[in-house]
């Protein structure tokens, strides 16, 4: 399967990536940094944008089977109130503005 992670640079996406491409699957990864985190993990695609803003990384997500969000900045900080906003936008938001691209897309093409 291609499989599409945000936050893949990430201690959670570090393991799990390789396990991924070992067993055969197509993995793209979503960071901030693009081409900058390629030396982090081999054999993976990279694209660069930030998940909780729409981008051209969108139209790459959607060629994919199966989209993982492990973005976000770390839990283990003071949980103040923009702490908190960081948190839920880039664990919430990813998921919202993919599902905003596909309402749009399904929209697009029912109008035609
Ligand atoms: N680690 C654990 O033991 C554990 C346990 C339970 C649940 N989780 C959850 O699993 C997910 C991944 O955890 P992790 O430990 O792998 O996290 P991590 O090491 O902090 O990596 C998360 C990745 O998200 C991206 N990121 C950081 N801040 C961001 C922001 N403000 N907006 C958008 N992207 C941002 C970064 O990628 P780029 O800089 O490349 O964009 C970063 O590499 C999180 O939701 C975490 O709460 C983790």
């Amino acid at each position: 399967m291609k499989v599409f992670i945000t936050g893949g640079t990430g201690f959670v996406g570090r393991s799990l990536t390789p396990s991924l491409t070992r067993a055969g699957h197509e993995v793209t990864i979503l960071s901030r940094s693009g081409k900058g985190a390629e030396k982090l993990l081999s054999g993976v695609s990279f694209i660069e944008g930030d998940p909780t803003q729409k981008g051209n990384w969108q139209a790459v997500a959607k060629d994919h089977d199966v989209v993982i969000n492990l973005a976000g900045p770390s839990i283990f900080t003071r949980w103040t109130e923009e702490t908190k906003r960081k948190m839920r936008e880039s664990r919430v938001m990813a998921t919202r503005i993919d599902r905003y691209w596909d309402a749009d897309k399904r929209r697009f093409t029912g109008s035609k």
